[in-house]
């Protein structure tokens, strides 16, 4: 009898605790970004929001990123926040299961970006699909009314086919059924115009291509340096994350060793098809030679701030992806056109004022 009432007396005292400890994380709002600390949504659960990218609608921002939990597959959650501080899970916007028949029992999400479309007024996901082994290399393509999903799925394919100097054998099967689609990102232009930029050529090559107009599908006819090209030609640059300043076109991208952490490179360019030019490494100071162990996703324009951005990168922890912290670093455009990032342990959006 005394034994029932001290267990029962403890799962109270749990219970009050665990209350005490959700109440605490909703009570905590932040007002910080600490970059490598983990980082929890505002029901005190981990994000899970990796290799993402993240759009500004109306007055709300929602991030999208690879749901990474341990024991299921993989999917592509949705996030919103009013500060970019505090994100609240606004559910799953797409699953592993919303694939194609044939494919979804062995094929997994990775580096889902969505963009707003205004012409059709849907939400366009796009994602590289993979399988084990990499060589599956697709594009993953689906639509949605609203911002958080459920987004439809549309299409899988690789973009482009192109003649360049095919690897025999190839496991990538690229002569058969175009160049491999692996890292990617998605850019809309002041004019409306979409364009996806990915890892292609066994991630040799950066593709840039032009979208239709409903950003569901390169725009056809495709016509080589016309409504596609071929960027950073050999130099097996990854994680490609664009954006635009005083008209001209910027991509910071990474090299290709995997999960593990290497240099990043800026690159720039007057046109988006090209000619792209490295101008090095655009971190500094400790850290900067594995870009602070991280690999870029995206760069986030800051609002009403010109010149102001925030990287974001993932560093990943391939021993238990779903660890795999987020690093946002700020930076700006100086008088002469050059960008610095560096690390900060803690850092506000007032670091732009
Ligand atoms: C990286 C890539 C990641 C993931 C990983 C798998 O190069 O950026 O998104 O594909 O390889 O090893």
């Amino acid at each position: 009898m005394k034994r029932i009432i001290y267990f029962s007396s403890g799962i109270v005292f749990l219970c009050s605790c665990v209350l005490a400890l959700e109440e605490k994380v909703e009570l905590s709002k932040m007002d910080k970004f600490r970059p490598g600390d983990l980082w929890l949504d505002t029901s005190g659960k981990p994000i899970q929001a990796h290799g993402g990218g993240i759009i500004l609608r109306d007055d709300a921002y929602y991030w999208y990123g690879e749901d990474r939990t341990p024991g299921q597959k993989t999917s592509v959650s949705c996030y919103s926040s009013k500060d970019l501080y505090n994100w609240k899970f606004e559910g799953t916007a797409f699953r592993q299961d919303d694939l194609a028949a044939e494919i979804k029992a062995n094929t997994f999400i990775e580096r889902p970006k969505v963009i707003y479309n205004a012409k059709t007024k849907k939400y366009v996901l796009w994602m590289h699909i993979e399988q084990q082994g990499y060589h599956f290399a697709r594009a993953g393509i689906a639509t949605s009314d609203k911002p958080m999903g459920p987004f439809e799925f549309v299409s899988y394919l690789r973009p482009i086919k192109y003649e360049f100097d095919f690897p025999a054998p190839d496991p990538d099967r690229q002569k058969e059924f175009g160049g491999t689609y692996r890292d990617m990102n998605l850019f809309v232009d002041d004019d409306g115009i979409a364009y996806v930029i990915y890892a292609s050529e066994h991630n040799a090559t950066l593709y840039m291509v032009r979208l239709n107009d409903e950003y569901t599908a390169p725009l056809k006819p495709i016509v080589d340096d016309a409504t596609w090209s071929r960027v950073l030609v050999g130099k097996y640059r990854e994680a490609p994350a664009p954006f635009k300043y005083k008209d001209k076109y910027y991509l910071i991208s990474s090299g290709c060793t995997g999960w593990t952490p290497n240099a990043a490179d800026i690159s720039m360019s007057d046109n988006i098809f090209g000619s792209w030019q490295s101008k090095g490494n655009p971190c500094i100071d400790d850290g900067a030679e594995l870009t602070f162990r991280t690999q870029s996703t995206c760069v986030l324009p800051v609002a009403g701030k010109t010149g102001c951005y925030i990287y974001m990168g993932d560093s990943w922890n391939p021993r238990r992806l779903s660890d795999s912290r987020y690093i946002w670093l700020p930076f700006k455009f100086d008088d002469n056109g050059n960008i610095e990032i560096k690390w900060l342990d803690e850092w506000d959006l007032s670091y732009f004022d």
